[in-house]
């Protein structure tokens, strides 16, 4: 151990008016900080609200023209690890996520990352999708991958999870197991040297 604090975020990938991803969000973040040393930030993309990608020019140059995009870039440095946290959609991941990690070059490579999905088997599609995309960009994927289960009895006729946690605690073991996997890698790259 460092003794330094890893810092853990979790984005959010879904960003929809009425959704399942923030409670599923919040309730990782837990199980996260109560098995690890880590200190959790939810980075919500409905919250942040990047608009679609309006940077002129392309972010692996590293010149950022916006407020929006500096900010957003700032986020993720912040991070030392990324859970993303994703839905399938119509067979792949959202296009919100999609948007978000094409505003970023640098801050990605070598960032240590874990992929959860969700939707009604899990959503492996999209999860495959995204580890393609990661690996593409130099995020540094843990071994482990968690699918969530989504069955339609998890849901309330609002389409909001009932109980969140019940549903996250069906798969506490894989969660606290990319966790620990991130951790381990922040440690041995000794990102938080500075
Ligand atoms: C545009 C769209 C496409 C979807 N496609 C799939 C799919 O391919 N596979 C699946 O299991 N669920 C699919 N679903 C159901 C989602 O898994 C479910 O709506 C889930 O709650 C989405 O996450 P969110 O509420 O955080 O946005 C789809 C939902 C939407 C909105």
């Amino acid at each position: 151990m460092t003794g330094i604090r890893p810092r853990i975020a979790i984005i959010v990938g879904s960003a929809r008016p009425v959704r399942i991803g923030d409670q599923l969000g919040a309730e990782i973040a837990r199980v996260v900080e109560a098995s690890s040393d880590a200190g959790v930030r939810t980075l919500d993309l409905r919250e942040i609200g990047l608009p679609m990608l309006d940077e002129p020019l392309m972010a692996a140059l590293g010149q950022y023209a916006h407020a929006h995009a500096r900010a957003w870039a700032a986020q993720v440095a912040d991070a030392d690890a990324v859970i993303f946290l994703t839905p399938q959609y119509n067979g792949g991941y959202p296009a919100s996520l999609k948007n978000a990690i094409d505003y970023l070059g640098a801050e990605w490579r070598g960032l240590p990352g874990a992929i959860v999905s969700y939707g009604g088997r899990g959503g492996p599609l999209a999860a495959d999708q995204l580890a393609g995309v990661l690996q593409f960009i130099g995020v540094d994927l843990t071994e482990t991958q968690t699918q969530l289960v989504i069955e339609r009895t998890d849901y309330t006729p609002e389409w909001r999870l009932g109980d969140a946690e019940a549903v996250v605690q069906r798969n506490t073991a894989p969660i606290e197991a990319l966790a620990a996997e991130l951790v381990a890698k922040v440690e041995a790259a000794g990102r938080r040297a500075a």
